[in-house]
């Protein structure tokens, strides 16, 4: 349950923002990310936004992942995989564990949602796949 007394404002923009350093530097997710994302600026307020709706249940974020990355092309359970292996070291770093806890769980749960709803986009007559539990 998302709760104001898991985390603090502070607390997700240190993991958000130590994430995305992360990404951005990651062999195979940097360059996905530096094509589309234009202004980093942005991107990371509105991931401290999405996170501090999931974390602390503050209703701020307004936005359409499903779309967004529905229209990425190259998409893979591999990249999805590498995405979660990376948050999953950002979250296992937080001095905050039920936070860092609660993060991955969330970001496994949306991952795979993410996933699914991928491959229904770009794939509508084949059976989508799960995505192996990371
Ligand atoms: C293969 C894995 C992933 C890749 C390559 C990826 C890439 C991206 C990119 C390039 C954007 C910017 C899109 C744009 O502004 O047009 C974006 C936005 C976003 N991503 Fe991901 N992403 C991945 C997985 C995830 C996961 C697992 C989550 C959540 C746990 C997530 C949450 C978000 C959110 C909330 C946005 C902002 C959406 C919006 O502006 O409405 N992403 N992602």
């Amino acid at each position: 349950m998302p709760s104001p007394d898991l985390c603090t404002e502070a607390e997700i923009t240190v993991m958000v923002h130590a994430f995305y350093a992360d990404v951005r530097r990651d062999p195979m997710l940097g360059p996905i990310f530096n094509e589309h994302v234009q202004d980093w600026d942005h991107h990371l307020a509105k991931l401290v936004d999405f996170w501090s709706s999931a974390l602390r249940g503050t209703g701020r974020f307004s936005g359409t992942p499903m779309p967004k990355h529905a229209a990425l092309p190259g998409l893979t359970p591999e990249l999805f995989q590498r995405w979660l292996a990376l948050f999953r070291e950002t979250t296992a770093a937080l001095p905050n564990r039920a936070m860092g806890e609660q993060a991955h769980m969330l970001a496994q749960r949306i991952a795979r949602s993410l996933w699914y709803g991928y491959q229904l986009n770009r794939n509508p007559d084949a059976v989508p796949g799960d995505l192996a539990r990371g």
